[in-house]
């Protein structure tokens, strides 16, 4: 099936778990993709994965919290691939701690990864979006783009240790909001999936210590311990956590044709909360 044909996206943290997923299924129904991430091997795995399928990626990798970033993603995808029409918003990790624990460096570092770089990429996209309708829509063509913002359950509802993650979460859900009704008259569809509990390495379970990811040189503690896991599968209607395969499909579902007249929305993809 080749319903996104034509199309040219953009993933960020597509090396690994959700984004890698997301880049996936997006080449999977025809899409070309920029894929992201901090990390040089993940990504250029991804690519050589969407490759394998028959499908086109470039990577553009770094930091998506660097100034410049926004501009030189945006930058990547029209002048390597040719366009831009779909944005997903997924790059991210978490720096989890009471918020007596919690730093200003913890708190800017979780707004900068969730919240300013969605912001910086979405406005370097802005001028490519409005031009591209403005011209479009003088031959009487509109092209229907796409934004997905990825937030967490943590941010719609909060979540114990997660006083700044959760609000990086919910500023993007802010964002998600404004842009749908600022490019809704470009035909820009601006949506946000919120996850629950899907499994990747931020999620994987631990008998006694924690896993830890690095992230820019940094070590981070992730994942739960096996029964506190699985007591939070019990609190799922489906019973037990998500696969990064089905978190893509609730992406995939914003990007296409039949979501064109859904926009400003939040989708929860958690398995049902009990
Ligand atoms: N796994 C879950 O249960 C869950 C739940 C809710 C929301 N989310 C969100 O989904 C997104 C993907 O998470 P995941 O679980 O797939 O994690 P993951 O660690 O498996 O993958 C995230 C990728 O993003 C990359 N990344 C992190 N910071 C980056 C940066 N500054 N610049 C570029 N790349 C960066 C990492 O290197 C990694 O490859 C995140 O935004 C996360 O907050 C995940």
């Amino acid at each position: 099936m080749s319903v996104l044909a034509g199309k040219i996206a953009m993933v960020t943290g597509s090396g690994r778990g959700i984004g890698r997923a997301i880049a996936m299924k997006l080449a999977g129904a025809g899409a070309a993709v920029v894929v992201n991430d901090l990390d040089d091997e993940p990504a250029a795995e991804t690519v050589t994965l969407i490759e394998g399928l028959g499908g086109r990626a470039i990577a553009c990798n770094g930091d998506v919290t660097a100034s410049d970033f926004g501009d030189r993603i945006v930058h990547a995808a029209l002048t390597g691939l040719g366009g831009l029409d779909i944005i997903v918003n997924n790059a991210g990790y978490i720096w989890n701690t009471t918020i007596q624990r919690n730093t200003d460096e913890q708190w800017q570092a979780m707004l900068e990864v969730h919240a300013t770089a969605p912001f910086r990429i979405l406005r370097a996209a802005s001028e490519h979006f409005r031009a591209s309708a403005k011209r479009e829509m003088a031959a009487d063509n509109l092209v229907q783009r796409k934004v997905v913002n990825i937030s967490s359950v943590s941010g719609m509802y909060g979540s114990a240790t997660q006083v700044a993650y959760s609000a990086g979460k919910m500023a993007v859900v802010g964002m998600t909001h404004t842009l749908a009704k600022e490019w809704g008259r470009y035909g820009v569809n601006v949506n946000a999936v919120a996850f629950g509990f899907i499994e990747t390495r931020l999620t994987q379970e631990f008998e006694e210590k924690p896993a830890e990811i690095e992230v820019r040189g940094q070590q981070f503690k992730v994942g739960f311990p096996a029964d506190m896991a699985k007591q939070m599968h019990q609190r799922i209607s489906l019973g037990r956590p998500g696969r990064a395969e089905e978190a893509a499909g609730a992406v995939y579902l914003l990007c296409l044709p039949e979501a064109d007249y859904i926009t400003g929305q939040v989708l929860i993809c958690d398995g049902g909360r009990l």
